[in-house]
């Protein structure tokens, strides 16, 4: 193997390497902790950025997975330490872990900025550990391989299969309306979460690192490996000796996350349905690499991409099953003419090449290019005089006689208000109703909470009704599934269009022609709006302040404004 560095190149030899006062006391620091100077100087330190914690369910068998990362460094000829990180954990994490990506992306770079290592292994799952991870990353820019903590095994309650969130939702939903019993929801209570891992629907777990490997940020296969399958060490072990090769050879994010790639991304989300968040991400994601994403683009992509993988809350089946069925390489090579195959990925090698001797094997989990689920992607971008900057609506899970819909507005002013109303016999709502939430966005959550699926009215579900026109500007979770409009921006916090929506406006959703639009007079419009006053901060302290002075709008990914920049940070000095 050519290698491009020498030992003395590393990074991490400015902290061991040297004859210098600093050097003396940073090896004999090292040494306390029982390794030899041989162990560590001179050789790739690689950080593995672990967000394991007991909190977070989802990446509880990473503690387990980093020591076989460990394993492969060692082989390899490098050094590891593990460091832990902020473990955001989506079903825990209040008011909302949105509110925390930006800070453990922070965590993520400046960890790595400020220690001696040269290279990084990043372990992930939940939803948003993937970006966070994965932004820090690209900011610093030194070899860095993402190993995905895998989904969950299948849910089972009386041998039908669960699906995480979605199958929770749909069995409340059942519940409240008096169709299974209290007994029958504790057994889907016990069945729905039944293995380590992420949530094993196509939510915003499977979606990321179902991206991430779009993006050729982990080893082939990666992505659709269940946690708790053999397999899944296997890759960590690999994963731990490629990042060794990767610093010698100098391999780092900026070779890799080229506009090219990040289409890839993106036609890849279209074909598997991906989460609605993950449009959020890739705009933070590219931002990072100074690449601007218009939302455009995503629906540009969209029209020309097929949906092929038939996983819920779009489809029928699970990630276990697009496991067996051939994972994501196998999808990627029923749509290679929709994909930039030069890319380069951290094994070194192109897409392209990385997906030769994929197999599709089961044709109804991951349909092949002649059958697929849906003719285009899963996603619309609508404009209109209700969101000027643009929303999102997962057309692949909505209603579809509800996408092309008129009807008057029921204004809830935020979740309290839902939450004291939304269930009140004499609300006034009937099919056509279009809901309306506002305070949900980046700032007015805060932190963009997944309300974007919010509850039918109880007196529309006992009739029978199960889907109705709902706009926010919050998220929507991948698992969730309805006729939602999301991400609503400019926010109504700041003064968006949709913070001067009133019972019985009419609202107009043509999702085909990409039009959302308020049916109010501008006239009309102008006097509401100089009637509004903004609301007040919700934080004046801490880490809350800096986030809501700073975060921007969900067209921009909601990244901090100060770090949305591919701008290089120098390294720090070492005294
Ligand atoms: Fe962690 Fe769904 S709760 S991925």
């Amino acid at each position: 193997m050519s290698r491009k560095l020498e030992a003395e190149q590393l990074r991490s030899y400015r902290w061991f390497g040297l004859d210098t006062m600093p050097a003396f006391s940073h090896r004999s620091r090292m040494k306390q902790t029982g390794f030899r100077r041989e162990d560590f100087t001179g050789k790739p330190v690689i950080a593995i950025v672990n967000t394991w914690s007991e909190i977070n369910p989802c990446n509880i068998h990473l503690r387990d997975r980093a020591e076989f990362v460990k394993r492969g460094v060692w082989q390899a000829g490098g050094f590891p330490v593990e460091i832990p990180a902020l473990s955001i954990t989506e079903t825990f994490m209040k008011p909302s872990p949105m509110l925390y990506r930006n800070l453990l992306a922070m965590d993520t770079e400046e960890a790595l900025r400020s220690l001696p290592v040269d290279g990084a292994v990043l372990l992930g799952g939940c939803d948003k550990t993937t970006p966070a991870l994965l932004m820090g990353a690209i900011s610093m820019n030194i070899p860095a391989i993402y190993l995905p903590g895998g989904p969950m095994l299948r849910g089972n309650w009386n041998g039908k299969p669960l699906g995480s969130g979605t199958d929770m939702r749909k069995f409340w939903t059942e519940r409240c309306a008096g169709t299974i019993t209290d007994n029958d929801l504790l057994g889907v209570e016990d069945g729905i979460a039944r293995s380590p891992g992420f949530c094993m629907t196509m939510g915003t777990a499977s979606t990321m690192t179902a991206l991430s490997e779009a993006l050729g940020m982990t080893l082939p296969g990666a992505s659709s490996i269940p946690a708790v399958d053999s397999n899944h060490p296997r890759m960590a072990m690999d994963c731990g000796r490629r990042i060794v090769e990767m610093v010698w050879d100098d391999l780092k994010p900026s070779d890799i996350l080229t506009r090219e790639a990040f289409e890839n991304a993106i036609a890849v989300d279209m074909a598997i349905a991906g989460s609605t968040n993950a449009i959020i991400h890739l705009v933070a994601l590219a931002g990072r690499r100074g690449i601007q994403l218009d939302l455009e683009v995503f629906d540009r992509i969209s029209h020309r991409v097929p949906v092929l993988a038939n996983i819920r809350p779009s489809g029928a089946f699970l990630m276990e099953d697009f496991y067996y069925a051939g994972g994501l390489r196998a999808l990627m090579s029923e749509m290679r003419d929709l994909l930039h195959l030069d890319c380069i990925t951290v094994n070194g090698e192109t897409l392209g090449n990385n997906l030769n001797d994929a197999r599709l094997i089961n044709q109804e989990v991951i349909r092949p290019r002649k059958n697929p689920i849906a003719p285009s992607g899963g996603t619309a971008i609508l404009r209109g005089s209700l969101a000027p900057d643009g929303a999102v609506i997962k057309t692949s899970a909505a209603t579809p006689r509800l996408l092309n819909h008129t009807g008057p507005a029921l204004v809830f002013k935020n979740y309290d208000d839902l939450e004291a109303r939304i269930d009140h016999p004499d609300l006034p709502a009937d099919e056509n109703t279009v809901l309306v939430l506002q305070s949900a966005g980046p700032l007015g959550g805060p932190g963009m909470p997944e309300w974007g699926m919010f509850p039918i009215p109880k007196k529309l579900l006992d009739k029978g009704v199960r889907d109705l026109v709902r706009i926010s500007d919050a998220r929507m979770s991948g698992t969730a599934y309805g006729t939602c409009v999301l991400h609503v921006a400019p926010e109504s916090h700041v003064g968006g269009p949709l913070a001067f929506v009133q019972d019985g406006d009419h609202i107009r959703l043509d999702a085909e022609a990409r039009k959302l639009d308020l049916l109010v007079a501008p006239q009309e419009l102008e006097a509401r709006r100089a009637r509004w006053t903004k609301p007040a901060a919700r934080y004046e302290r801490g880490y809350g302040a800096l986030y809501l002075e700073r975060v921007t709008q969900a067209n921009r990914g909601c990244d901090f404004d100060f770090l949305g920049s591919a701008a290089p940070t120098a390294d720090p000095d070492i005294h």
